[in-house]
């Protein structure tokens, strides 16, 4: 068994896994090579060829125990119909859609628009053998916010406004859960080991909607993945303390923490359930005694808990690959 599903599965300590959220991206000049040549990001997604040589280009270089899927969790409202486009330095865009057609849209059109993804799966499964191969998906909450704000909301973003349509976000949400299963069922097909939940923009939610916006609609996935023999990590960014509430209700097999959570209130608070992340991003950017101590820091406490090293958001496109390499180096005790 591969070092991450034996660390979530048997909850074993101390075999130190690590990759990185967006292991695959602009910090690496071999991805900034291929997407200067593919403008088009969704196409990109869709180009097995290139997507499973995205994937690989972090595992040549570093001694990662997990491969994460060349893709984007905006797959889904694309795959839904929705029009999705990456603008440089902008971010996500996405276009007005139509209910009823979202709705109406059907399986069968959207797993033979997303089937170049579970290729780039079965294509990576081949190459990596005894690592592990991340599927993943975003949670409805998430990609709600994308579909019905059109961009990021990091800058412009109004809760109220968001659900004010009750019918409308109720009927979106259900559509999303079903879409996200069948994304993750046929993932699973493909060959993904592991699938990550992404729902990034939890930390939006008012503690008095957390319950029905993040923990209901995580839960309904998670039930369903249980029913394979596959494990999800969840990764519901900026929730702080509702993080051990969502433990609780969602009871998901592992956790991935963000860096605004205290590892050791993690460890004492999740009921044993496997942890991942943490480390802040901005770290790797800082000089190398910095990092040492950070990571080392991170990997004592976890000593003795099924933990699996990441950071508590993406690789930086700023990071140095090299530092990277230092870090998987560092954590697995050389
Ligand atoms: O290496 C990996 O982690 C696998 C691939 C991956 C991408 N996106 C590729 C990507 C994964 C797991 C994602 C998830 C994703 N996408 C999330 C959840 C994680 C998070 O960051 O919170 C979200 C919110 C998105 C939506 C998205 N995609 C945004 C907001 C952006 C633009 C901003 C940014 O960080 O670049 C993207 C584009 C994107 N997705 C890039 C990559 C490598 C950059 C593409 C480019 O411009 O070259």
């Amino acid at each position: 068994m591969n070092k991450i599903s034996d660390c979530i599965i048997n909850k074993k300590s101390s075999l130190n896994p690590v990759w990185f959220m967006r292991q695959a991206g602009r910090y690496l000049p071999e991805f900034r090579k291929i997407r200067e040549k593919n403008p088009n990001f969704i196409k990109l997604c869709l180009n097995t060829r290139l997507a499973t040589e995205i994937t690989i280009q972090p595992i040549s270089r570093f001694d990662l125990d997990a491969a994460i899927i060349f893709s984007d969790i905006l797959m889904i409202p694309h795959g839904l119909g929705q029009t999705v486009e990456f603008k440089k330095g902008i971010g996500p865009t996405l276009k007005e859609f139509d209910l009823n057609n979202i709705i109406n849209s059907d399986e069968k059109n959207f797993v033979e628009k997303m089937q170049p993804v579970y290729n780039s799966i079965s294509e990576v499964k081949k190459i990596i053998k005894n690592k592990s191969c991340i599927g993943f998906v975003g949670a409805p909450w998430t990609l709600l916010v994308y579909m019905l704000n059109k961009k990021s909301p990091k800058k412009d973003f109004n809760f109220t406004n968001i659900v004010k349509d009750k019918i409308l976000v109720k009927k979106l949400i259900k559509k999303l859960e079903d879409t996200i299963c069948l994304h993750i069922d046929k993932q699973i097909e493909a060959g993904a080991d592991v699938i990550q939940i992404f729902d990034s923009w939890a930390g939006l939610i008012p503690s008095t909607h957390i319950d029905e916006y993040c923990f209901r609609p995580t839960l309904n996935i998670i039930t369903h993945i249980k029913k394979t023999q596959i494990p999800a990590i969840c990764f519901p960014r900026g929730i702080k303390n509702h993080y051990s509430n969502f433990c609780q209700t969602v009871n998901p097999h592992c956790i991935s923490i963000d860096y605004e959570i205290d590892p050791r209130w993690a460890k004492e608070m999740f009921n044993g359930i496997p942890i991942q992340g943490g480390l802040d991003p901005q770290i790797l950017l800082k000089d190398k005694e910095t990092i040492k101590e950070k990571v080392i820091n991170l990997v004592d406490i976890f000593s003795d808990y099924p933990y699996i090293f990441n950071l508590g958001h993406g690789v930086l496109p700023e990071t140095k690959p090299e530092t990277i390499e230092y870090v998987t180096n560092l954590v697995k005790g050389r």
